[in-house]
């Protein structure tokens, strides 16, 4: 893994990036935009599992609601920091949604994302610093406490929040 830097990279309010993964999260497909923010080759990509662009800032719990989200059958918008190859970070808005065959099961997850606001980037930036220190000192049961205090005093499910921002 890369070694993470203050460069930021951003990308067109009209532009989405794309990508699909397996059930465990093996990366099936990546649109070209995908590959060119990521910093790695298709090759590199396919076949890799999604956290090969996994940013050390973001904090466990928020990957632990989307995988419980969408094994639940559900959607999810997180905001999420990602790093590339060269340790520059991106941040996107990303709907993740369940994949289905044509008996209902679940064979893997499609995530769109677009370019978050700078006044969302800045306000759940210092949310997950938060969290992320809340994980140092009492892990995931910590964090989970944090977000369940944060949203219950602003009378918001994590979806409204995120959609808030
Ligand atoms: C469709 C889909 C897209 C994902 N996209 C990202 C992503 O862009 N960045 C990321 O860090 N994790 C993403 N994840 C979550 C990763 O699978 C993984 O849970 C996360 O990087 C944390 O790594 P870990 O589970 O090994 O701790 C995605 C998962 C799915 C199912």
């Amino acid at each position: 893994m890369s070694t993470p830097n203050n460069t930021e990279k951003t990308f067109a309010e009209d532009e989405i990036i794309v990508s699909k993964t397996d059930t465990k999260g093996i990366i099936t497909y990546g649109n070209e935009l995908f590959i060119k923010m990521s910093g790695y080759t298709e090759d590199e990509l396919l076949g890799a599992n999604h956290n090969i662009i996994r940013h050390p800032d973001m904090p466990k719990i928020v990957f632990k609601l989307l995988w419980d989200t969408v094994q639940a059958g559900k959607e999810i918008f997180a905001y999420v920091k990602n790093m590339s190859k060269d340790g520059s970070y991106y941040w996107v808005l990303a709907n993740v949604t369940p994949s289905y065959d044509l008996k209902g099961n679940i064979i893997g997850y499609y995530s769109v994302r677009r370019k978050p606001s700078r006044e969302a980037i800045n306000k759940i930036d210092p949310v997950y610093q938060a969290l992320i220190n809340a994980e140092k000192t009492g892990g995931m049961n910590e964090s989970m406490k944090l977000i369940d205090a944060t949203l219950s005093s602003v009378g918001m499910s994590y979806e409204e929040f995120a959609l808030s921002l």
